[in-house]
């Protein structure tokens, strides 16, 4: 360590860095930076953070000049003030400084204008400068993000964030001299140039060149530059958990509640005289089915290189985009506005009376994965504590249920075993599988790039050429569902060279001889034909994966949505565990979660089986604990096991009453159609949710849900750390907290809930749940807590299976799977095969994301992507209507031709309700998770006219 003064104060640090970075962990933090950033290179080109050390003869850079031991460093000397005025002078010849003359020295705008006040520098008036401002791309008409360059100062902090940060390398520095200018590339065509709209060039820009749209769209300049509070909360979108900070300046959404018009209050009780039969639950609107019919527009070119000026998005559409995308207002004309007095009576009396005469199993409830971990457990804590039922689901379903039913047999666990950090600091080798992480979990996507650029091999396995996939070492593209045959073969390589890890197998699992005779017969060749991946590729990415040495393992929906999810799964989890990669900094196992608290929601017992911390419901023991404190006998408790989601949806449930909240399963369902159907047969639906969405419009009664900037909770990310989220606005007008309106409606249930705050809450949750003992709200401050955290002294788990797994005699099992075919294979009459996803605008069913006018800009209409020449064949171009046809059902959506598709498949993103993915797909279901086939199904593509006109 090297020991040095600065400003008189003696310093420690480590000879590797910086006379910036030690003074910056020592808590001193003055030193001025403009091309200095976090975590980006350093270019020391800017010259303001020059200082005086003592002995040197010039002035030398804070940012890049280490420090030694004895060194004495004088930040503000007054050859180093000197200096940083002459740096701003010359900066400010080229800045719109005006206001720094005058008043506006009292409010300076930002960082650099900052350092202009700090320092004393005036601005020169505009008639006596030399130079011109400069200029540079602005992106005219881009709804998210525009540049006034004429406020740059060239610190490239934005190009250098762009590429080091994000990965992607938009933005350049171009022209010489006078006329530097910072310029999107690709023509300045941000699309063709891959710019994800990420605002991480927004965000590190000192002089807000490049700014966000819509908040100046929305407040005053002064009410974006000085927020009335900022409030640290947690990310609603993927399951990564990104920290963000709310500036709250205004507070306008109004919100009500809503009560189907026909129910009456007629002698103290709620009853219906509205009509009956297929009209009980009608509207003014098309089925999802009658709307997959209709003509869709054009949507905008991606992913073709085109050029969207060539072929500008807004005057390729038919239709105001906002109008289709908001909740048409004739989807409000069955109700009526409601008093919470009204519509929290109405719930409760049904709630109660369908339990009375029908049994509590006849009701149903569907929690949310994007509601905090509090909401969650009350949600079950009241269905199962006050209406007797364990019928309690949410879309974990639909999401990886397929890989805890898989982890929860080879591993006994049900989260990932490692940390997203390791994963981009210390694995050499990542294999991705089945997941498209630049799109679905961007800040993840950008963070796996970032390791890739470092050094770490990355083999991605998908049926699409995905960004990671473009960029990958090895790029398995295999048919839709050959996943099986793929591992298999992988780990057959991988044994028949002896490249598998002995003394981990001996020493810390179970049946590996049986998973050995399993594989042996798919070697690469085999699976070659069976996958449509040489053998040769297979081969090498089998031995890069078991050198690593350190190699973590990673896969999401392509792998899980399957009805043979949980083999596909076990599959991978029997070549990790043949290699050992897990339990080691580095060998990280993660099934990459999707919504924002997936992980929390399953943790604190929304789900059939379990109570918190997956104890089963069929355990009496564990029945009468949660009975003690629930305050209820332990006979109110089911010990039957509750129906899944995909099981609910059917005539055969025997459910006739639900209570959703935060889900839209009228699309998010495998075939809508029929569900669709299916809830509109319901005696009784509440539906609690911030829209009124295509679920909510078929209910009796809606409650106005609270989005995440107006509550306090906590939420569990991809890598199980708990954080807390702050609220930063109340809720509109008479609107109330999710937890408030559960709380009530659990009282008039007749279950008694003492919680007043999320506080409360969590602590009944740590009481009741042995891995969070330790957990409580003070201790989630910063960055939260990676359970387990068995006592109030323990720091958290930020890995786990270092020695042993949580089996009874701590091993894993290895569990033979073998390869059996997708359920749906392509034949003369359905050649195609079908598979669904995300897009990296859209978030599931669109119930937000396309309500954002940004976003749904990016992406406003449904596409279906297919092969160039696949397109060629069928006769349709970029932007033509066509028409899918399942076994199922039948759309229209309209072409985007693209080469991330492999020949013979199509991909449809699952956001759009005008062409719903899920009216095709198959709902056969996971012997285990009881997880649909989502993925893979047989579709017939034809162009829309033909395919009319055949009609
Ligand atoms: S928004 Fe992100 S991807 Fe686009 S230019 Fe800025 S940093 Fe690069
Ligand atoms: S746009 Fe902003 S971040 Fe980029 S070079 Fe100019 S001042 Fe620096
Ligand atoms: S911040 Fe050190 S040279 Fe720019």
């Amino acid at each position: 360590m090297a020991t040095l003064t600065i400003d008189g104060r003696s310093v420690t640090a480590d000879p590797e860095q910086t006379i910036l970075e030690a003074a910056r962990a020592a808590g001193m933090l003055d030193i001025p930076t403009l091309c200095w950033y976090p975590k980006l290179s350093v270019v020391g080109n800017c010259r303001i953070c020059l200082v005086s050390v003592e002995g040197q003869g010039k002035l030398l850079p804070a940012c890049a000049t280490k420090v030694a031991d004895g060194m004495v460093v004088q930040t503000e000397s007054p050859a180093a003030v000197d200096n940083r005025k002459g740096v701003l002078r010359l900066l400010l010849e080229r800045y719109p400084g005006e206001h720094l003359i005058n008043g506006g020295r009292a409010r300076p705008r930002n960082e650099f204008e900052q350092y202009v006040v700090r320092y004393g520098v005036v601005p020169t008036p505009f008639p006596q400068r030399d130079l011109t401002l400069r200029h540079g791309d602005e992106r005219p008409g881009d709804p998210m993000l525009r540049h006034d360059m004429s406020t740059c100062i060239l610190c490239t902090r934005c190009v250098r964030a762009c590429e080091d940060i994000q990965v992607v390398g938009v933005l350049d520095v171009a022209q010489r001299g006078e006329h530097t200018e910072i310029i999107v590339g690709a023509d300045g065509d941000p699309d063709k140039a891959g710019c994800t709209w990420c605002g991480e060039c927004v965000r590190v820009c000192p002089t807000g060149a490049i700014f966000e749209v819509m908040p100046h769209e929305r407040f005053a300049p002064e009410q974006v530059r000085h927020p009335d509070k900022v409030i640290r909360s947690v990310c609603p979108y993927c399951g990564v958990g990104c920290q963000v900070d709310l500036h709250v300046a205004d507070n306008k959404v109004v919100r009500v509640t809503l009560i189907r018009k026909g129910w009456r209050k007629e002698e103290g009780r709620w009853v219906w005289r509205g009509s009956t039969g297929a009209e009980r639950r009608g509207g003014p609107w098309q089925t999802i089915e009658g709307e997959g019919q209709n003509a869709k527009p054009a949507g905008p070119p991606r992913s073709v290189g085109k050029s969207v000026r060539e072929l500008p998005l807004l005057e390729r559409l038919d239709m105001d985009t906002r109008d289709r995308v908001a909740t048409p207002a004739a989807w409000y004309e069955p109700f009526r506005e409601a008093t919470w007095e009204e519509a929290m009576e109405l719930v409760a009396q049904e709630l109660s009376r369908i339990k009375r005469e029908r049994g509590g199993n006849a009701l149903a409830c569907f929690s949310s994965a994007k509601c905090s971990n509090e909401e969650n457990y009350v949600l079950m804590r009241m269905f199962r504590g006050a209406l007797g039922t364990n019928n309690i689901d949410h879309c974990t379903r639909l999401c990886h249920s397929t890989s805890v039913a898989a982890m929860q047999r080879a591993l006994n666990t049900s989260a990932a075993s490692g940390s997203m950090r390791e994963v981009e600091h210390a694995a050499d080798v990542i294999l991705i599988a089945g997941a498209n992480t630049t799109e679905s979990h961007p800040v993840f996507g950008a963070a796996i790039k970032r390791a890739h650029e470092r050094g770490a091999k990355l083999i991605v396995a998908d049926p699409r050429r995905t960004e990671l996939a473009g960029r990958a070492d090895i790029h398995l593209q295999m048919q839709p569902g050959t996943d099986v045959a793929l591992c298999n073969a992988m780990l057959s390589h991988i044994l028949a060279h002896g490249l598998e890890n002995e003394a981990f197998i001996a020493r810390r699992t179970h049946d590996f001889d049986k998973v050995r005779a399993a594989v042996q017969a798919m070697t690469p060749e085999v699976a070659a034909k069976i996958t449509g991946v040489p053998a040769d590729r297979i081969r090498q990415a089998a031995e890069i994966y078991a050198r690593g040495p350190n190699t973590s393992t990673l896969w999401a929906m392509g792998l899980t949505q399957h009805a043979n999810g949980t083999d596909l799964v076990t599959s991978l989890l029997n070549l990790m565990l043949a290699c050992g990669m897990i339990g080691r900094w580095g060998a990280a196992m993660m099934p990459v979660r999707g919504q924002n608290n997936v992980q929390g929601a399953s943790d604190v017992g929304a789900i059939p089986f379990v109570y918190t911390d997956y104890r089963s419901v069929k355990d009496p023991k564990i029945r009468e604990e949660y009975a003690r404190v629930w305050g209820v006998a332990p006979e109110a408790l089911s010990l039957k096991e509750g129906l899944m989601v995909t099981e609910i949806v059917k005539p055969e449930s025997g459910v006739r009453g639900m209570y959703i909240m935060g889900e839209n399963p009228i699309i998010s369902d495998p075939d809508i159609a029929h569900a669709e159907h299916w809830f509109r047969e319901l005696e009784f639906l509440a539906v609690h949710d911030l829209f009124l969405t295509e679920t909510a419009r078929y209910a009796d009664v809606v409650l106005p849900g609270s989005s995440f900037a107006e509550k306090t909770g906590t939420f569990v990310n991809t890598e199980r750390r708990i954080q807390v989220a702050h609220q930063a606005v109340a809720p509109p007008g008479q609107a109330r907290g999710d937890l408030e309106i559960l709380v009530e409606l659990s009282r008039r249930l007749g279950l008694e809930t003492p919680f007043e705050t999320a506080q409360d809450v969590m602590a009944e949750i740590a009481r009741v749940t042995p891995s969070w003992r330790g957990v409580a709200y003070e201790r989630l401050e910063g960055a939260g807590l990676q359970y387990p955290v068995p006592t109030a002294q323990s720091p958290g788990t930020s890995f786990l299976f270092d020695d042993h797994f949580p089996t009874a005699d701590g091993r894993a099992t290895f569990v033979p799977v073998d390869y059996a075919p997708p359920v749906e294979l392509p034949d003369e009459e359905y050649p195609f095969v079908m598979n669904t996803g995300r897009q990296l605008y859209h978030w599931h069913t669109g119930t937000m994301t396309r309500r954002a006018s940004g976003l749904d800009r990016r992406e406003p209409t449904p596409v279906v992507e297919i092969h160039p020449d696949d397109a060629r064949e069928l006769g349709v171009g970029d932007g033509d209507a066509v028409r899918l046809t399942s076994r199922r059902n039948s759309m229209v959506s309209s072409c985007r031709i693209s080469e991330r598709v492999a020949r013979g498949q199509v991909f449809v993103p699952f956001h759009f309700r005008e062409a719903a993915a899920n009216l095709l797909t198959n709902p056969v279901l996971d012997p285990y998770a009881k997880m649909a086939e989502l993925k893979c199904c047989a579709v017939r593509v034809e162009p829309a006219q033909a395919a009319v006109l055949a009609d």
